[in-house]
């Protein structure tokens, strides 16, 4: 027998998946580490967590299936996008990763547009400058720790430090590249001009591959410390919503995703390169070479809900224990217990600022529209229905940009929920489909990489092999009315709040004094 394996580093965790080559679930490892916020607003990652939890998860999944490790064909990696590694000539770690939540470098966004000016930032790397993006942690650094700037040899993205332990090579994939607002996105390489006029050596960037492309192959150390065999090939990888869209067999026109992690994200796949003049949502490489996707992306979906059970599931998380069951499904058969539209309710889940349709790091939170008669199942509610809708608005551009869109899929953890699931249908207006495999990015990962060990003989091919749509939700008509009325107020209620997050902001920064 023949496997693929995928490893997957994700903000909460690092995920390791053996499949079979029909693309089932062999066994499967989690590895949690901490994320650290040391400023409001800031969010950091030691990437030697990363790795820690890398070496266990692949032991784990060793040890949990009886294969030899010479039947492990291929490995994919994936994870968090954006985040910023920076390693010194002996390649290790400078300091902790800026990861791509952060949202510290508004200032330096700024002073990106105003070096390359804003419509050739576009016209290169297929977005506007935006916090997320690595670059502007990069000037960032360059801005406020010069000490460590000067020491840069390298810069990686979070799943290429992983491939660099594994295989000791530098390297990165398209799709996650795309990310940096380094790459040159319609011509597939790094751009000189952007790296010129930031005066960023172009040796800092690792080489870059065609995600089903081998990069390098696992090394003596690395098989000795983690028990895949040496020489066992690693491909280029991608984003993990790139290698998520191969998981859910997003790889030709029509299909889209909808995908419920800690952000949210609609991802449509392009045979051409469509940029969105207002760069509302981002332009990318995907993990197929010769195509582009469009995503629209919100900063805290599956966190939104995350938030509410860490600091008011406390009940939830209790009886969890003793029945056993997820405290995430207690709450939302709590939420069920409240009628579409959470009556009047409304949230916005702008907990870390928001991408799209925003792009607005001073953004925040809110509950709107609490009255006496409100309880605790409407405001969990109220967050599911407050994610769907910034969904929609993502959505909404997409289609804006004349993507065609015939099948729209759940995925992530939020595609779990029968509710959520059934919100996206309402809110959407359209009938939304389950795929077999819930795996996503690691089995997206695991697909590039049976590519590149000649499992397969393309990406395509090998979603036809392994992904079939197993279920479908529908439309509710009342439902629709209901949440397309409350989407109106949704929309309105940003528009009414955006000057008074940036005062809460320069508030909070002036009684913070926040320092470096
Ligand atoms: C994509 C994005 C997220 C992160 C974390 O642009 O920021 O998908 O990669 O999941």
């Amino acid at each position: 027998m023949e496997y693929i394996l995928g490893i997957d580093i994700g903000t909460s965790a690092a995920k390791t998946v053996l499949f079979d080559i029909k693309g089932n679930t062999i066994a499967s490892a989690i590895g949690r580490y901490p994320l650290y916020q040391p400023h409001m607003g800031w969010a950091e990652q030691d990437p030697e967590d990363w790795w820690q939890a890398t070496v266990n998860t692949i032991q784990q999944v060793l040890d949990k299936t009886n294969i030899n490790s010479h039947q492990i064909k291929g490995i994919g990696l994936t994870g968090q996008m954006h985040g910023m590694v920076l390693l010194d000539k002996d390649l290790n770690v400078l300091r902790p990763a800026i990861i791509w939540c952060d949202q510290r470098t508004q200032k330096e966004c700024e002073e990106i547009t105003n070096i390359v000016g804003r419509d050739q930032l576009i016209d290169i790397t297929a977005n506007p400058a935006l916090t997320n993006f690595t670059a502007s942690k990069v000037m960032w650094v360059k801005n406020n720790q010069p000490h460590i700037y000067d020491r840069i040899y390298k810069i990686l993205l979070p799943k290429d430090y992983i491939r660099l332990k594994l295989t000791g090579e530098c390297a990165t994939d398209v799709s996650d590249a795309s990310g940096t607002q380094f790459l040159d996105v319609p011509n597939r390489r790094w751009s000189d001009k952007i790296l010129d006029r930031l005066e960023i050596p172009g040796e800092w960037m690792p080489e870059v591959y065609e995600s089903p492309v081998v990069s390098g192959k696992v090394s003596h150390t690395a098989a000795q410390i983690t028990g895949l065999k040496m020489d066992t090939p690693v491909v280029g990888g991608a984003g993990d919503q790139a290698a998520g869209a191969v998981g859910n067999g997003v790889v030709k026109s029509g299909i889209i995703s909808s995908t419920i992690g800690t952000s949210g994200v609609i991802f449509a796949h392009m045979d051409k390169v469509s940029i969105d003049p207002k760069g509302r949502v981002h332009t990318f490489c995907h993990a197929i070479p010769g195509a582009w996707h469009v995503m629209g992306v919100t900063q805290s979906a599956g966190l939104s809900l995350q938030w509410m059970r860490d600091n008011f599931g406390g009940m939830e998380q209790e009886l969890s224990k003793f029945i056993h069951v997820d405290p995430y499904d207690l709450m939302t058969k709590e939420a069920e217990q409240a009628e579409p539209g959470s009556q009047g309710l409304i949230y916005l889940p702008y907990l870390m600022g928001e991408r799209t349709p925003h792009l607005d790091p001073y953004a925040r939170g809110v509950f709107f529209g609490l009255t006496a008669k409100h309880n605790r199942s409407h405001m969990i509610r109220s967050v599911m229905e407050g994610v769907v809708y910034s969904l929609k608005d993502c959505l909404e551009i997409i289609k804006e940009m004349d993507v065609p869109i015939q099948d729209i899929r759940a995925s992530g953890g939020g595609s779990r929920s029968d509710l959520w699931r059934q919100m996206q249908a309402d809110v959407f207006n359209t009938p939304i489909t389950t795929i077999s495999s819930s795996e996503g990015p690691a089995l997206g990962a695991a697909l590039l990489a049976g590519v590149g060990a000649g499992i397969y003989s393309n990406v395509n091919e090998a979603c036809t092999a392994t992904i079939e749509k197993v279920d479908r939700s529908y439309p509710i008509e009342h439902n629709t009315l209901v949440y397309n009325k409350y989407y109106i107020i949704y929309r309105q209620l940003y528009k009414a709040l955006e000057e008074i997050f940036q005062d809460v902001f320069y508030i909070q920064k002036d009684l913070n004094n926040i320092e470096v």
